[in-house]
């Protein structure tokens, strides 16, 4: 009973930002991502092993780290309907952890599916993205590869909160995503809490709401149409508009510094020069450029030359992926 898999971290490009409900994890807004390749998590799970252990990326975890993983692997308990014995997790991402690119959304995608196959349950995407998104919310897009809707559904069980592929990573093969690593430091505040903040206190969160649902659409209609200025235009405004709502909170949350805008200001300048480069920020300081594959080498020049101490280039990435089952 142990199964490998293999899942991509995604990028939103319209974010998830807040909770209403915090156990389930279920959001105030639907969401859409970009999975990226080749970075990845590898993630394998034993059942019947001697006690529950969790090792991730080179350490055992502890703490609401590991609570979070085991709390997982019960829901796959109850699914299965079976005693499955303790679990043995060893989890381990091939980029840079400081990337901002969460982690944690690639591996909790990885947990959801290769928990299910070594519990011999069927697969199916659906249940995988309802599991990955208790593990953390970003991670029920990284179930699938490609462009990734998270519907935030209606139901108070959160059995319609989940993500749909709207469009496979072939789709638009052209597309780059190129992180500029700026800082590798650990956020001072993790999103978990920072949204959590946002909510409880940002007096422009019922705006972000609003507006956030009716740009998913939107998104939607120019990745079809592989529009690439109107899909930086609409990334950047998302993006500014979920920092906005965080910097209303009290205390203010800001996670830009003075480099990040630097390379923000940068980016203007060269689009004014025909460069096609526009940026998304998650809760950090580290952007990530969204160009197509003739200038991704010119957007990593630029975000080096506003200080990137690391750069990660990204394509179109694909499911998470069954490597090795072992059913006995
Ligand atoms: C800014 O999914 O990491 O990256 O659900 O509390 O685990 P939890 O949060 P998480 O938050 C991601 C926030 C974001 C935007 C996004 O990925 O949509």
């Amino acid at each position: 009973m142990k199964a490998t898999v293999r899942a991509h971290p995604n990028i939103a490009l319209v974010k998830y930002w807040g909770k209403r409900d915090d156990a389930l994890i279920l959001p105030h807004q639907s969401s859409l991502s970009l999975t990226l390749a080749p970075i990845h998590v590898t993630t394998t799970v034993e059942f019947g092993a001697q006690a529950d252990t969790v090792e991730l990326h080179g350490h055992a975890a502890k703490g609401s780290e590991r609570d979070r993983v085991l709390r997982l692997l019960d829901a796959v308990r109850v699914q299965a309907g079976r005693d499955l014995g303790p679990a043995k997790v060893v989890s381990r991402g091939d980029f840079p952890m400081a990337a901002g690119l969460a982690s944690s959304a690639a591996g909790f995608a990885a947990l959801a599916v290769a928990g299910r196959a070594a519990a011999g349950l069927p697969q199916d995407t659906r249940a995988s993205s309802i599991l990955a998104r208790r593990g953390s919310g970003s991670a029920c897009r990284s179930v699938q590869g490609g462009f990734c809707e998270w519907q935030r559904g209606e139901r108070a069980d959160g059995e319609d909160s989940y993500a749909l592929q709207r469009f496979d990573a072939g789709h638009w093969a052209d597309l780059r995503m190129v992180v500029a690593i700026l800082d590798r430091g650990e956020k001072e505040v993790k999103s978990r809490d920072g949204m959590k903040n946002t909510v409880e206190t940002s007096p422009y969160y019922p705006a972000w709401v609003k507006d956030a649902e009716a740009e998913v659409p939107r998104a939607r209609e120019l990745i079809a149409r592989k529009d690439l200025e109107a899909l930086g235009e609409l990334c950047e405004r998302n993006a500014w508009r979920m920092h906005s709502t965080s910097l209303a909170a009290d205390p203010p949350l800001c996670y830009l510094n003075s480099s990040t805008l630097g390379l923000i200001q940068h980016l203007r300048e060269q689009r004014k020069k025909g460069v096609p480069v526009w940026f998304t920020l998650d809760a950090g300081p580290n952007p990530v450029l969204l160009t197509d594959a003739a200038h991704e080498v010119a957007a990593e020049a630029l975000a080096r030359a506003c200080g990137a101490v690391d750069v990660v280039r990204c394509v179109p990435g694909g499911d998470a992926t069954l490597l090795s089952e072992h059913l006995f």
